[in-house]
């Protein structure tokens, strides 16, 4: 288990190309992945159902569930990840979205 912050190991080794909704980015090999796309740039990782609220990380521990993001067709909790060569990620598929709206 690692205990140091996952922001600690994002400027050291080799980095791996990732595609996030369509766009290549470079990313440190073996790192969170939350972290590791905060640190790229990306603020809003999935949208809320009903509100259509931008949710991003928050906890970085598994608990809040802001961090959705799907991978190969499988919604995972981004700060519970690594970052391996050819990840693809794009935002969750958002059921539900706008269920309120007419
Ligand atoms: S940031 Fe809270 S579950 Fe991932």
């Amino acid at each position: 288990m690692k205990t140091a912050s996952p922001f600690l190991e994002l400027e050291s080794g080799p980095r791996v190309d990732v595609t996030w909704d369509g766009e290549l980015l470079s990313l440190p090999k073996g790192s969170n992945l939350a972290a590791a796309l905060l640190a790229a740039g990306v603020d809003v990782f999935r949208h809320t159902p009903v509100s259509n609220a931008p949710r991003a990380p928050f906890c970085m521990m598994g608990a809040c569930f802001d961090c959705l993001v799907e991978i190969d067709g499988m919604t995972r909790q981004a700060c519970m990840l690594e970052v391996t060569e050819g990840m693809v990620i794009t935002r969750p598929q958002e059921i539900g979205a706008h269920a309120n709206e007419t």
